[in-house]
C-alpha cells in the first residue's frame, strides 16, 4: 500500500519523511501543517476504481490503495465510513434545489466524521510503534478517539475544555478514556496535549497537527465520488473550525483526480460561525490566519486559532470556493429545517453547513440545477441543550381527550 513519499510544510515548503514524532513543521510551529503526498503514478498503475465495485465491505478501508498504511488488509473492530448519501427530497423542495444530497457522517461509530481520522491515526500510530494515544478536542475528536481506541484495546488520554457539552464528555467516560478536563479554552487544551504527548511518548491525534488527520478525513470525499458514480458534485459545503475536514475533502478529491479516477474537481464552501470565523477572515483578507475571540454555540467549530487554517485557506482558493459565515440563530433554524424536512438530526456545528447553503441559495448563488453535497458531520444528540433552543417545547397538556381535541382542531 502507498507509504507517503513526502510530507510538505504548507508555510515554508520544507519536506519531511514520516516518523513517530513527525507532526507539524518544527520550523513553522503548529500552523505549519504538513501535506502528505504519494507516488501517484504507482497508485494509478496498481489500483483502479473499477476494482472497488467488487469489494465485499463498505467501510472506508475499501480505499486502502489511497491510504498511508503499509498493511495490505485492515481488520477494524467497528465500521467506520460507508455512510449514506441521502437525496433529501423534502429539503430540496424547501430550498428550491433539484440536485442536493446530505452526506450523513453522523452514522459513524461515535456519531461524527472524526472517526475517519481517528481510525487511521490509531492504525498509523500503531504501525509507527506507538502504543498510547492522546488528543485535544472540542468534543468530537476526543469522543471518536476514545471510542475507537476502546475497540482496539489501546489506551488514550483526551484533553477537553471544561465547557465541552455533557453528552460528548459522557461518551469519553463511557469509552473509558483518561479524561483531562482542562480549565481553559480548546486552544489551551490543544497546546497542553502537545506538550504532554512529547513528555510521555503518546502518539498525538490533534487535528491538523497530526498530518494523518487530513488523510483519514479525505475518505468522505472518496465515498461521495463513488456514490455519485465517479461524477463529483459541483459544490461541497463543509462545516469548518480548524479547517481539517475541509482540507480532507479537498485532499480526497485531488487524490482521485491525480490517479485519474475523476476528471474534474468540485468547489468547496467553508461554513463558519460568525463568532469563530478566522478562516473566512483570512480567506477574504490577506490569507494570514489570525486568532479570534471565539463565541458561538456551535462548540465543535468554536476555535480561536485554526490549526489547519493555512492549509484550509490554500485549499479553498485552489477549489475556486468561498467561505460563508452564519449566526447562531441561523444555525438553530437550519437544525430545525434539516430535522423536519429530512429526518436528520445534526449538532449545531454540522447544521452550520446547512445554514450556509440556505444563505447561498437565498442570495441566488446556487443555481437550481447545481449538484450540491452538504456534509452532516456530527449528531444532534451530542448537544441536546442546543437542539432545544432550536424548537418550541410544547406546553403540558391536560390528560383528556377533550384537551387533545381542542389542540388538534
Ligand atoms: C461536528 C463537527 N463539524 C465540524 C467540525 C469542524 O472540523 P474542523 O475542525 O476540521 O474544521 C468538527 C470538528 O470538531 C465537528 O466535530
Ligand atoms: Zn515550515
Amino acid at each position: 500500500m502507498p507509504l507517503p513519499e513526502s510530507l510538505t510544510c504548507v508555510l515554508c515548503s520544507a519536506v519531511y519523511r514520516e516518523g513517530p514524532s513527525q507532526y507539524s513543521c518544527p520550523q513553522c510551529g503548529e500552523l505549519g501543517t504538513l501535506r502528505v503526498s504519494y507516488d501517484y503514478d504507482r497508485i494509478r498503475a496498481s489500483a483502479g476504481r473499477d476494482g472497488m465495485a467488487n469489494l465485499p465491505f463498505r467501510d472506508h478501508w475499501r480505499y486502502l490503495p489511497l491510504l498511508p498504511l503499509a498493511a495490505g488488509r485492515v481488520e477494524f473492530p467497528l465500521a467506520v465510513g460507508g455512510t449514506p448519501l441521502y437525496p433529501v427530497p423534502g429539503l430540496r423542495k424547501a430550498l428550491g434545489l433539484e440536485r442536493l444530497w446530505i452526506k450523513d457522517d453522523t452514522a459513524n461509530p461515535s456519531a461524527s466524521l472524526k472517526d475517519r481520522a481517528s481510525s487511521l491515526v490509531l492504525l498509523k500510530g500503531r504501525e509507527l510503534g506507538r502504543r498510547e494515544f492522546a488528543a485535544a478536542s472540542t468534543g468530537n475528536a476526543g469522543a471518536s478517539l476514545a471510542c475507537l481506541s476502546a475497540a482496539l484495546e489501546l489506551p488514550c488520554h483526551i484533553f477537553v475544555p471544561e465547557t465541552a457539552p455533557r453528552a460528548k464528555v459522557a461518551q469519553l467516560l463511557i469509552f473509558g478514556a483518561d479524561v483531562l478536563s482542562v480549565r481553559g479554552t480548546y486552544s489551551e487544551a490543544f497546546s497542553l496535549c502537545v506538550e504532554a504527548s512529547d513528555r510521555f511518548g503518546w502518539y498525538n491525534r490533534n487535528t491538523g497537527y497530526n498530518p494523518y488527520t487530513v488523510e483519514g478525513k479525505k475518505t468522505v470525499a472518496l465515498e461521495i465520488a463513488e456514490q455519485l458514480g465517479w461524477e463529483p458534485p459541483d459544490t461541497v459545503i463543509v462545516a469548518t473550525g480548524d479547517g481539517c475536514i475541509l482540507s480532507g475533502v479537498w485532499k480526497g478529491f485531488t487524490d482521485l483526480y491525480r490517479v485519474g479516477w475523476i476528471s474534474r474537481l468540485p468547489r468547496l464552501v467553508a461554513a463558519q460561525a460568525e463568532g469563530s470565523q478566522s478562516i473566512k477572515q483570512a480567506f477574504d483578507g490577506d490569507g494570514t490566519i489570525r486568532a479570534v475571540v471565539e463565541d458561538t454555540l456551535a462548540d465543535s467549530i468554536s476555535v480561536a486559532l485554526p490549526r489547519n487554517g493555512v492549509m484550509a485557506v490554500q485549499d479553498l482558493k485552489a477549489s475556486g470556493g468561498c467561505a460563508v459565515s452564519v449566526s447562531d440563530g441561523e444555525i438553530l433554524e437550519a437544525m430545525a429545517l434539516l430535522g423536519k424536512t429530512a429526518g436528520l438530526f445534526a449538532e449545531p456545528a454540522a447544521a452550520s453547513a446547512v445554514a450556509a447553503l440556505v444563505k447561498l441559495a437565498d442570495q441566488g448563488e446556487v443555481p437550481s440545477g447545481e449538484r450540491v453535497v452538504v456534509l452532516s458531520t456530527g449528531h444532534g444528540l451530542k448537544d441536546v441543550d442546543a437542539a432545544l433552543q432550536a424548537v418550541d417545547p410544547p406546553e403540558p397538556l391536560e390528560c383528556s381527550i377533550d384537551a387533545v381535541a381542542r389542540r388538534v382542531s
